[in-house]
Formats: structure tokens, sequence, C-alpha cells
């Protein structure tokens, strides 16, 4: 997906061994649309050379503030104009120190320091050895940084080149890639907890067969991630599916439905928007056997009694913060035929606001899907497009139509 297209990215190189995940991260930036121009410091390019960045970017590499191929010979001045965003990764525990005491003896920090603060956001992605991270004076200067203005983004965990095991790795390149995408999002539901439901439920007959149905979870952890993107808390609460959770949502793996119930009900307090994408069962097996069941020799299979699952979505339509406008809760139909009929009768039954209508069979397990959009003045589509793509268009009108509320 081109999530970067139309961004002019400069990212910085600093002395760190984490250089060499710089490449794989400026491939990473091109390939979502991005333009990247590299500035490295002479410690960096102790790690990695500016001939490899150079291949990888396609530009030359700024690396000292001298640098006469500028008319005006003003490479900070320059360099920093154009970019959307500096991105630094690795930045190490020196290059942060210098940043906060505003010190510009090398192009980068100049770059820096000589950015338009307002309009070209500076991001860091720290890396050392985990000593160092958890040294006070490192974690000092990460705290004044943020105050200032600097978005600095997390760390890993693990193995460290030093030997050491431990925070302070450099995050890798998909992660970092994902968090620069989130950053140039909109951000409509900033500080708001959202709550998600996705995938099939599991229903037990017996310790080694279940009812359970073909949903992938792929459109509920969408709009899980583009909720994230939008600057919500995020809460994911999980059938059993195989899929990496969003990052920076908060996962809850549940089997059952009644399972989900209990960890929607001890979520739902805090939400202000709750979607249930997920395909719940309606019925489960009213008693689960605690052995296999066999084959009879009747060749007849023994006759199974279910019972009504809750019913989640409505239980939360009816709850007093969603009836005072304090919960807004967004349904899912996915039906095989009759969309609209089928969405509008299920909007009233379970008394949401809106329910997103889509067709079962031609999405289940697929990367795209198109949504119809029922509420109580009518219906609008979202055309056929990626998951991610109509899950941030989902999340925006939920957010206008949260904003219109209050
Ligand atoms: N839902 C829920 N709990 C249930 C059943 C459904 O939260 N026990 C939610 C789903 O997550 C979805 C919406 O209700 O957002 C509609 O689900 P769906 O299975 O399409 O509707 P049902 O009420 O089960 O109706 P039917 O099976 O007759 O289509």
């Amino acid at each position: 997906m081109n999530d970067l297209a139309g961004k002019h990215i400069v990212l910085g190189l600093t002395g760190g061994i984490a250089c060499y995940k710089a490449a794989e991260l400026c491939r990473a930036l091109i390939k979502s649309g991005a333009t990247v121009q590299v500035v490295m410091t002479q410690a960096a390019e102790q790690f990695i050379t500016p001939v490899t960045m150079q291949a990888l970017s396609n530009r030359p590499v700024y690396d000292s503030q001298w640098d006469a191929r500028e008319a005006n010979n003003m490479p900070h001045i320059n360099l920093s104009r154009e970019a959307d965003a500096i991105l630094i990764a690795p930045c190490s525990a020196d290059f942060m120190a210098k940043l906060l005491h505003g010190r510009a003896d090398d192009l980068l920090s100049l770059m820096c320091l000589a950015r338009p603060i307002a309009e070209v956001p500076l991001l860091v992605a720290p890396a050392m050895n985990r000593e160092m991270w958890a040294h006070p004076a490192t974690q000092r200067n990460l705290a004044q940084l943020a105050a200032d203005g600097t978005v600095v983004l997390g760390v890993g965990n693990g193995d460290q080149a030093c030997g050491e095991t431990g925070d302070g790795r450099m995050l890798e390149p998909d992660e970092l890639l994902l968090d620069v995408i989130a950053f140039f999002a909109p951000k409509p539901l900033q500080g708001q907890q959202v709550l998600v439901t996705a995938g099939p439920t599991f229903e037990a007959i017996d310790p080694v067969r279940g009812i359970t149905n073909l949903s992938s979870g792929k459109m509920g952890f969408a709009i899980a991630r583009a909720a994230q993107e939008a600057g919500a808390h995020v809460t994911l609460v999980a059938g059993p599916v195989q899929l990496p959770t969003p990052r920076g949502v908060t996962r809850l793996d549940v089997t059952s439905a009644l399972d989900m119930h209990q960890a929607v009900s001890a979520q739902l307090d805090r939400a202000q928007v709750f979607i249930a994408t997920a395909a719940v069962a309606d019925w489960r097996v009213a008693t689960v056997a605690e052995q296999k069941i066999k084959k009879d020799s009747a060749g007849q299979m023994p006759p199974l009694q279910f019972t009504e699952n809750p019913d989640i979505l409505a239980m939360a339509a009816k709850s007093p913060r969603a009836l005072s406008g304090a919960l807004f809760c967004v349904g899912f139909a996915a039906e095989s035929h009759d969309l609209l009929q089928h969405a509008r009768a299920k909007r009233e039954r379970k008394g949401v606001p809106l329910i997103v209508g889509n067709i079962g069979p031609a999405t289940f397990g697929k990367d795209d899907n198109a949504l119809l959009l029922v509420d109580e003045h009518g219906t609008h589509e979202l055309p056929h497009a990626s998951k991610l793509t109509l899950a941030r268009q989902l999340v925006a009108d939920i957010a206008r139509r949260r904003q219109a509320v209050h």
C-alpha cells in the first residue's frame, strides 16, 4: 500500500550497530511511497557506508555541514525545509543528549535544531545497550525530549549485539514503518477508548470437536489498527484466529461466545466506542461431553442439545452508557443475501445507531471487501477496497458521527 505517498522523510542515522536495520527501513519507507533523504553522522559511517544508503534511497547521502553541493552551502536549512518529518533511526544515547541540549556541531544535529519546529516533526528510534537505556541520564533525556515535542518511538526487548538481553534494541524496520504510517494518520479518535471484537468463536462439542465459522478476523483486526492509527487506545477481543496483533493494540484472546461476552463485559465500562465485528456463534452445545463422543454402531449421530448464547452487541447497546450517548455501538451484519433488508432489520433488533453490512461468503478470509453503512437516515456505500482502506474510512466515519453527537 502507498501509505506514505507524497511524504518526504529525512532519515538520520547515528552511531550504533542498529544502522544495519536502517537499510531495510529505508527500503520499507520507499516501498510505502515516501521519498527518503539520508543524513549520516561520522559515527554512523563506522557501521554502514553512505554508498549502501545512497543506493537504497537513490539520492546522494549528506554527512557534512560543509557540503559544497548546496549552492548556498546550507544543507541544514535546505534539507530540513523540504522534509515532512525527520526520523532518526537509530538514535544513539549520545545523539539524544545532543538533541536535548540543542547542540549543533554536525549536520544532523544542526539540521534538527534548525528545522521549523511546528512544521517538521522529529521522530527518534532509540537504540542502545540495556544499561545505557536504563541509565537515569538516558531516561531523563527521553522525558525531556518528549516534553520538547520530539516523538520518541519505543525500543524493542531481546538479545543485544553486545551479548546481553533486555530493553534498548532498535525497533524492527516493519515496526518503525507502521509507527511512521500511524504518525501521519489523522487523529479523530485521539485519546478515546475503542473496544473491538473480531474473528469467529469456537463452541466445544467434546474435547476434540466444536462448532465454528469461516470468519478470518481480518476486518476486525484492520479496524483495530485503523482506530489505533486514529489515536485511540484500542482493546481487541479476538476469537481463535491466526493473525498478528496490530501494533499498539491490546489483545485479549478468547475461544467461545461466553468467553467473548465476559471479556467484553469487563472492558465495556471504559469504552467510548464498541465495534462488534466478531462472527459470534448464536448457539452453544448445552452440555460439552467430557470425553470424545464415539461413533455408535447404528450409524446415528448422537443428538446435541443447544443453548442460545448471549448477544454481546445487543447487551452493550442496551447498557445505560450506550443509551446516554457515552458509548457508541457499531454492529456488523455478515449476510449471504438481501443485505440491505437484513442489515436494516438487524440494526433495529440490536438497537445500534450504525450497522455495517457485508456479504459474508464473498469476503471471509479475503483481504478486500465492500461495506454498506446503514443508519437511521439511510445507507452509504464504501465501495470495494482493501480491508485496511475500508477500516480507515469506517473509523473516520464513526469519529464524525461521535463528533456530531458531542
Ligand atoms: N453479535 C454479538 N453477539 C452475538 C451475536 C452477534 O455481539 N451473540 C454481533 C456481531 O458481532 C455483529 C452483529 O451482532 O456485530 C450481528 O451478528 P450476526 O451474526 O450477523 O447476527 P445475528 O444476531 O447472529 O443474526 P443472524 O444469525 O440471524 O443473521
